[in-house]
């Protein structure tokens, strides 16, 4: 475990999100309602920034073909649609964070 400092817990209003670069890798690190989560940016479907997606009840929306994944654990929910094609998605990884005063940590190498 590897836990890197990525942000304080006053950047953050109430259902937001921010990304933050560790270790050459972007990270996507959510409040939901009180409690923080990180998972990959990078959208499992055609890589896409799941940064520039909806975060909305606790459920990120990829901007570029609509997959969902719940912001907690990083898992599928929607399926991608191209035009009125429907694709697989694989869950995106997640990464554990620690609290430690004002500050979020994050480890992406578990
Ligand atoms: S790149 Fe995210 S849904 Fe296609």
């Amino acid at each position: 475990m590897s836990f890197q400092k990525v942000a304080k817990k006053q950047d953050f209003e109430k259902n937001d999100k921010k990304l933050v670069v560790v270790n050459d890798q972007e990270i996507l690190v959510m409040k939901v309602e009180n409690d923080y989560y990180a998972i990959a940016n990078k959208c499992p479907h055609m890589g896409g920034s799941l940064f520039k997606g909806n975060l909305e009840n606790g459920v990120i929306t990829c901007a570029r073909h609509g997959a969902k994944f719940d912001a907690k654990t990083g898992k599928a929910l929607g399926k991608p649609k191209i035009l009125f094609l429907e694709f697989k998605v694989e869950d995106d990884q997640s990464y554990p964070i620690k609290l430690e005063e004002n500050d979020i940590l994050v480890d992406i190498e578990n």
